[in-house]
């Protein structure tokens, strides 16, 4: 690639640049001598060990190190590549930059023309709040403000189809550059494209620089999915961007990021002032992200939802930061399901008091492990000693094994020297896993269904290989489904299925003759309506999915409970408490399955 700037003019930038007023911008500078002093910005210190030698056109730390010159300082300090520097020197000193024709670059060019679309779109959705009442109206009722919304660009997206690219067309843009952004979709039938983003309230996706690269579009209410992203362009990849980091960049060297699920939990932190969120957008936090995070600060908080998928989230992006060489704390939710609803109910103070509380990730870690077991019983507490010292072996720092191995003894009330064996004196804690259930490798199942519930698919698939009932590894849990309208049915069928009595589809019908008509006659009918192979692993992550939307629900309910008894009730309050730990276990324990 041809490159715009000379040497000549670099060292033009570099020699015109005003170290001392670059550098005093950020760093209180005094005169000492020739040169100048401060308190270095790149590690903290009372006493200035930061020199600044306006001769050399250097500066140089004492204290940690660190030196270089202007461009050097600019990068390190405002977080710009070499380019971006550069360009902010060269204005700074009023030295003209040289422009780079979009010739030049075809793919430049292209890419400005689906910044300039994406941005006309935002404000098009921006302006389209006034026309939609119902829109507006939930925005409000999620206590966002005015400034809020503009501050996020935040719009709705009309229910129609061809309103964004008729307004988009009268701005000067192709129906090409809108498949090109993923604004249009194409129906394959006819070949015609329409709005992709219909009746959505429309969050725009923004990069580091503040280009509008996306959109997440979230259904007002109900409704699936609930948030439609922006497909991967040329302009949107999100492994390499992290929602609202060109907000948050500003503070982030000071007080460091939180990083957390949601567009809302970003948006609900950033409104009451706790403006280092971000939010990963919609994926697992990706290693490109975790870099992007360290360019900005070391210091990094993991706040995601609650539930067990929040949970597991939690475990891998703290494997993620780890091999990206930063080391976590975790903000915990307590009983609010996302940072937002903490927000909304508890107010900021409290979660500002959780921040400054944070979890270290290895004491997160070491709890998650006990959760498991109960300390009481030595058999429980041998296979989680044995756990512990897994992980202990897994940390690569030996201070850190060492410090926690002291901890853990006295809790245990054990010699220290257990939890740092080496891997050859722990046992395997279980047999290595039963050979994988042949079914998985075949053709996946897919069940081609509109509504149906979890419950309902579940028992559709169970009808079709009730003989896999018996080789469960968890027993369907009866209440976990009443609502469904099936549970009468369900708690005479699981025991017999259990017991190994009906082992085929007509032996259920023939045992049940002239009862549960209706409801089987629901699920036989729905026969064709999945391909694929259905498995001993199919059925479990049903149940699993099953139980966990059981214990949700549980859970909302004694926390409601909870609520709603005084605090001088302690020990009715206690008991709740209890019982909720114990949903979050077993929840923790579905999860980690
Ligand atoms: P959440 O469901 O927790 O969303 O998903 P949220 O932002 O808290 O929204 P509210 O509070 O329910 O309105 C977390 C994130 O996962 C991505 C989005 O980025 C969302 O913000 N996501 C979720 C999707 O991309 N698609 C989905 O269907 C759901
Ligand atoms: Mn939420």
């Amino acid at each position: 690639m041809k490159t715009r700037f000379t040497d000549e003019w670099i060292e033009e930038v570099r020699s015109a640049s005003d170290l001392v007023g670059v550098i005093g911008e950020t760093v209180p500078l005094k005169k000492a001598g020739a040169n100048y002093k401060g308190c270095c910005p790149f590690h903290h210190e009372k006493t200035p060990s930061f020199m600044v030698s306006p001769e050399k056109g250097i500066y140089k730390c004492f204290g940690c190190g660190e030196s270089g010159d202007a461009i050097a300082f600019v990068m390190k300090t405002q977080n710009m590549n070499f380019i971006e520097a550069l360009e902010y020197l060269a204005s700074r000193a009023n030295i003209a930059i040289p422009e780079q024709s979009d010739e030049d670059d075809p793919d430049q060019k292209e890419k400005k023309r689906l910044y300039e679309l994406n941005r006309e779109a935002a404000i098009y959705f921006y302006r389209n709040l006034k026309n939609e009442r119902e829109a507006y109206a939930y925005f409000q009722k999620r206590s966002l403000t005015i400034e809020t919304i503009q501050k996020f660009g935040l719009g709705f997206s009309s229910d129609e189809w061809q309103v964004l690219k008729e307004a988009m067309l009268k701005k000067g843009f192709t129906e090409e550059e809108m498949m090109k952004a993923g604004l249009l979709s194409k129906s394959e039938k006819t070949g015609r494209t329409y709005d992709r983003f219909r009746g959505r309230m429309m969050f725009p996706i923004q990069d580091i620089r503040g280009r509008m690269i996306g959109f997440g579009g979230r259904v007002l209410e109900k409704g699936e999915p609930k948030y439609l992203n922006s497909p991967e362009t040329i302009i949107f990849n999100k492994r390499f961007n992290l929602y609202a980091l060109h907000l948050a960049k500003k503070d982030a060297r000071r007080e460091g990021l939180i990083l957390v699920e949601g567009y809302m939990d970003v948006i609900a932190l950033h409104q009451v002032g706790i403006t280092t969120a971000v939010a990963s957008l919609g994926t697992a936090l990706t290693k490109e992200q975790a870099h992007l995070i360290k360019r900005y600060t070391d210091q990094i908080y993991i706040c995601y939802d609650s539930d067990s998928a929040g949970q597991k989230a939690t475990d891998r992006a703290i494997q993620v930061l780890l091999d990206a060489k930063m080391e976590p704390r975790i903000i915990i939710l307590g009983n609010a399901k996302d940072p937002d609803e903490w927000i909304q109910r508890d107010g900021v103070e409290s979660f500002q008091q959780a921040i400054t509380t944070a979890t270290y990730y290895v004491d997160y870690q070491l709890a998650r492990i006990q959760s498991k077991y109960t300390v009481k019983d030595d058999e429980q507490r041998v296979l989680c000693i044995r756990e512990i010292t897994q992980y202990l072996k897994g940390l690569k720092d030996r201070t850190t094994r060492e410090i926690y191995a002291e901890h853990l003894a006295r809790d245990f009330q054990v010699p220290k020297g257990l939890f740092l064996e080496r891997a050859a004196e722990v046992p395997r804690e279980k047999p290595r896993e039963k050979p994988r259930d042949p079914a998985i490798h075949k053709e996946p199942l897919v069940i081609k269904s509109n509504n149906r519930s979890l419950i309902q698919e579940f028992l559709i698939m169970l009808h079709e290989k009730p003989a896999l009932f018996e080789e469960l590894k968890v027993d369907p849990m009866v209440v976990a489904f009443a609502g469904s309208g099936l549970d009468s049915y369900v708690a005479e069928l699981f025991p017999l299925l259990s017991e190994g009595k009906l082992r085929d589809k007509e032996a259920i019908s023939e045992f049940f003759v002239d009862r549960f008509d209706k409801e089987r006659e629901m699920l036989y009918n729905s026969r064709t309506e999945f391909s694929g192979e259905v498995s001993q692993k199919v059925l479990m992550d049903y149940i699993k999915k099953i139980h966990l939307q059981y214990y949700r629900g549980l859970k909302k309910d004694r926390e409601g409970l909870l609520q709603s008894i005084p605090l001088r009730d302690e020990e009715m309050r206690k008991m709740i408490i209890l019982e909720i730990q114990e949903i979050m276990r077993k929840m923790n324990e579905l999860g980690t399955m």
